[in-house]
């Protein structure tokens, strides 16, 4: 049983880098931008929308704070293992091998799985520049098979996905419908990562530029079509118009789009080698990333939702240049710019994760956990070919036969997950003394405070809202019987870490990061949670199969 949670004990490896300390706060902020800023904002926002109506301006909130206290923890586990950047490496020295395989196996979702939905918003983009220029591709090539099948079941009025189940050719009883862009544009960054593409900042810090000034622009015009009736539809069933036409039931059912936003801050804590004085820089730029992203967001969806009816966002991929679209704003220039910037934007975000996938991959083979052939370098491009092309085909194969929500949720939930096992990897590591120049987490005594914050607002929530207790066992409720049973779990969950944080005096940082992580969980369906678990259990007979057996630390 020990040898399911031995540790690798990285003070033994060196972890000195010799790297230049060149990185100040900007910088950071700016390489959190180029990957915070991709399709969540120019593309899962329009779903997110439409499944929470303008309330979900609630959720950015909520999500930018889960994120902000995650962040300051990455921070911490990369000042105490600099040379390897990624949870899956943090959970090794802090949980054991077990826990550090179950996020290895959950970082795929992050990065693989997560840049098919990117290529599926690249595409979405793409092809809609295209038409603005006049040049159609037919919808059944630029779109996904299950993703025009559920469409036409269910009644949908989004014309391009309609009419791709509609002209779609018949290959034997199969209509034949692929997303063509979304193929190409992962072949391409495949090969781009095969060859070693270089990240250069300056050009990085361009593009950054390029991003913001489209959104500013897209903030700034849109700003004078608001019709603020707009923020409080009224619902066609009950006549009532509310800020949250779907209750807060529905704004937590738009949690994978909201939190997809938020991704790659993680990609930062990398970065603490490089940077000057990290102990201040480095999560001072991570907050400063993460904050404007949230005003960012919160800006665009007022934005959106002020210039179009929530209800119009069903199935669009584009929303900041369908907003302008002739039945729209009809901002005919800012369609066309908007839908170029996002081709570029997105893009970038395409090679961060394309580029990251395979390093984790390494690691995990360079402890044994994965076949030998994942460290292969390749002889002329010194990059791990092998584990790069395989992320191609793990990007590119799903791409055939999946649909974009199904991905986001996918993506987001084994995320959320992966962040909760780094909040509580903070709380099992030893004190450790402190080195001028690293980032220390501020220990804060939770004891007292945690139990307090957490009951003390239940007590207060009880209080205004007395009916959802009332209610919470009810989880028949079609609308609301997951979310109910979700905070359900959520409340005990959080009971039992409130007893262990008065018995062990655990840090309060951590406690705040890892319970709002769990939060972010209770807006994840059944549904999500099945395939979660399915690939969960496929990951753990992997483990046993193989990696329990190769493992470094079992031959030492
Ligand atoms: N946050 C990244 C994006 O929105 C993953 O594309």
């Amino acid at each position: 049983m020990s040898q399911l949670f031995r540790r690798k004990n990285y003070s033994e490896t060196d972890t000195s880098t010799h790297l230049l300390r060149v990185l100040g706060v900007w910088d950071i902020v700016f390489f959190g931008i180029a990957a915070i800023i991709g399709a969540g904002s120019f593309s899962s926002l329009g779903e997110a929308v439409f499944r929470g109506g303008p309330g979900v301006i609630l959720l950015y909130m909520i999500c930018g704070f889960a994120c902000g206290f995650t962040a300051l923890c990455y921070a911490e586990f990369a000042s105490r293992i600099p040379a390897a950047g990624s949870a899956y490496t943090y959970a090794y020295a802090s949980f054991g091998e077990l826990i550090a395989w179950v996020i290895g196996w959950a970082l795929i979702m992050e990065y693989s799985f997560g840049n098919i939905y990117v290529a599926f918003s690249w595409s979405d983009y793409f092809t809609s520049f295209l038409g603005r220029l006049g040049m159609h591709i037919p919808d059944y090539l630029t779109c996904s098979y299950t993703e025009a099948k559920k469409a036409f079941m269910s009644g949908s009025e989004n014309r391009e996905l309609i009419n791709a189940w509609k002209t779609a050719p018949l290959m034997g009883s199969l209509k034949f419908i692929v997303d063509i862009p979304a193929l190409v544009i992962n072949g391409l960054i495949t090969w781009l990562c095969y060859i070693g593409v270089k990240e250069s900042k300056n050009f990085n810090n361009s593009l950054v530029i390029l991003k913001l000034a489209v959104i500013i622009l897209v903030i700034l015009i849109g700003f004078s079509y608001i019709n603020t009736d707009n923020w409080t539809p009224v619902s066609v069933e009950t006549g009532i118009s509310s800020f949250m036409p779907n209750g807060f039931a529905g704004v937590m059912s738009a949690v994978s789009g909201v939190f997809f936003a938020y991704i790659g801050f993680d990609a930062l804590s990398v970065l603490s080698e490089e940077t000057k004085d990290p102990q201040k820089t480095l999560p001072k730029g991570m907050i400063i990333s993460l904050v404007l992203c949230t005003v960012i967001y919160i800006a665009l969806t007022l934005v959106l939702t002020g210039m179009v009816d929530y209800r119009k966002f069903d199935g669009v991929g584009d929303p900041l240049s369908f907003i302008f679209e002739k039945s729209n704003a009809n901002v005919a220039w800012m369609e066309l710019t908007v839908s170029f910037v996002a081709i570029v934007a997105i893009t970038t975000v395409l090679l961060v994760f394309q580029m990251g996938q395979p390093r984790i991959w390494y690691a995990m083979s360079r402890d044994g956990l994965m076949p030998q052939k994942f460290q292969e370098v390749h002889p002329k491009y010194k990059t791990p070919a092998f584990a790069t092309i395989i992320t191609g085909v793990v990007v590119g194969l799903p791409i055939l036969f999946t649909d974009k929500s199904f991905i986001l949720d996918f993506t987001s939930i084994g995320t959320i997950f992966a962040f909760v096992l780094v909040c509580a990897g903070v709380l099992l590591l030893p004190a450790k003394e402190k080195i001028k120049g690293r980032f220390h987490l501020p220990y804060i005594n939770g004891k007292i405070i945690f139990p307090v914050i957490f009951i003390g607002g239940l007590v207060a929530f009880y209080f205004w809202e007395p009916a959802f207790f009332q209610n919470l066992m009810k989880w028949d409720d079609p609308k609301e019987g997951e979310f109910r049973a979700s905070i359900f779990f959520f409340i005990l969950i959080n009971l039992v870490i409130c007893i262990l944080a008065f018995i062990k005096n655990l840090s309060l940082i951590p406690l705040i990061g890892l319970s709002s992580c769990l939060y972010l969980l209770t807006g994840m369906s059944h549904e999500n949670w099945f395939w979660f678990g399915i690939w969960f259990s496929i990951g753990l007979v992997i483990y046993f199969s193989y990696g329990y057996r190769n493992s470094k630390l079992s031959k030492s």
